[in-house]
């Protein structure tokens, strides 16, 4: 798999004058990609203008390597506390075991949600309002969105916005046949940077940021704080956020979610080292790490990591780094909220709560937020 970057500086969160994307990801040969591409660029060369830099394609022949993945994990190991950053746990074999992840007895999320969303869908898009614009952050190929997108009342536009390319391709066709009414506009982009709203042919009378899965959870406090004000920024006022969350509970419950008994989380985990050994010629002893996670039931969150069982070294493009047996490498947290907790840190980005859904055991929550400034 070849990633193409944009040169954008390596923080996750610019101030708010970048508006550039960040990753296009592709399996294709060099030819189709650059295919696919010009079909997207015909169909909406706004937003490729906006949102994309210029950077040279990689040849997939060539073994290049991707050097902002590098330049993340060489900076990550050495830190005095080794760290990994997560959003390099998706690649084929990543995101194939995060959807078998999904499907765990002992990962209560994804089906808690769907199962919120199945049963308040009508409700939610009444919330939403009619003529919108939804934009939903990391759609992978859309299905769950669809009984949502049906729901809503004369929807303008639909735009997924993810990181793979080959995903949204796929998607965006599908969805085109299926709701010829609703512009689909598909933005391969990393949704944590700041980004403009796609133009139109309809004017929407608001739009609307649909990001479920708690994967805002995954971001540290002050970094989920900020994206709440950069999603109020990009919607404008009275813009809707319809978002998941994950609530907080009985610690074993959510420990178990993150460490389940088939192992599925633990080579979910691993799979980064895989990684580095596949795609930046790393030579991790793989058998030699273990997964390993905390709950910490103070903060309300879940800390995952990759613990070294020997005393090790590790090269990865010449450069060395050591193991402690059990030395900790950090790779994710996933944050629990209260409804309370996190309305207050959406009222920090003006957006006030306007209705929530649950589960009956009060697991996760679906949140309706709107961007309340003037
Ligand atoms: N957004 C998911 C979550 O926080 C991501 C996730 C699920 C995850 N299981 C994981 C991340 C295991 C790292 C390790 O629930």
């Amino acid at each position: 798999m070849d990633l193409i970057t944009t040169n954008l500086p390596a923080e996750a969160f610019p101030s708010s004058t970048i508006s550039a994307k960040a990753v296009i990801i592709t399996n294709h040969s060099h030819s189709i990609r650059q295919g696919s591409f010009l079909r997207q660029a015909s169909i909406y060369p706004h937003y490729l203008t906006d949102a994309f830099l210029s950077y040279p394609i990689q040849q997939p022949e060539s073994k290049s390597i991707n050097h902002a993945f590098l330049k993340d994990v060489l900076v990550g190991l050495s830190q005095p506390k080794k760290e990994l950053n997560c959003k390099y746990f998706y690649d084929e074999r990543g995101s194939d075991l995060f959807d078998q992840i999904c499907q765990l007895d002992e990962y209560y999320l994804t089906r808690t949600e769907q199962m919120i969303m199945d049963r308040h869908v009508d409700e939610m898009a009444y919330q939403i309002g009619t003529g919108a614009m939804l934009v939903e952050f990391g759609s992978g190929s859309s299905i769950k969105t669809r009984t949502l997108i049906e729901a809503l009342d004369s929807l303008v536009a639909y735009v997924p916005v993810d990181i793979s390319e080959d995903h949204l391709l796929k998607t965006a066709d599908d969805l085109r046949q299926r709701y010829p009414d609703v512009e689909v506009l598909p933005m391969v982009a990393d949704f944590t940077r700041e980004f403009q709203l796609p133009k139109t042919v309809r004017t929407p009378s608001h739009a609307a940021v649909y990001f479920p899965g708690s994967t805002i959870g995954n971001f540290p406090a002050d970094q989920a704080a900020q994206m709440l004000s950069m999603i109020a920024r990009v919607l404008g006022p009275q813009g809707g956020l319809l978002i998941g969350i994950d609530l907080q509970k009985e610690p074993s419950i959510i420990k178990a979610a993150y460490d389940d008994s088939r192992n599925i989380t633990a080579e979910f985990n691993l799979n980064l080292l895989h990684r580095i050994n596949r795609q930046l010629g790393g030579n991790f002893n793989v058998d030699q790490f273990r997964h390993h996670v905390e709950y910490d039931s103070n903060i309300g969150r879940v800390e995952i990591y990759l613990v070294s069982t020997h005393d090790q070294t590790a090269t990865i493009q010449g450069q060395e780094f050591h193991f402690g047996i059990g030395e900790a490498v950090f790779t994710e947290h996933s944050h629990k909220y209260t409804i309370e907790g996190f309305s207050q840190m959406a009222a920090a980005a003006e957006f006030s709560l306007h209705k929530h859904w649950t589960d009956p055991e009060r697991q996760f929550a679906v949140l309706h937020l709107v961007n309340e400034r003037c």
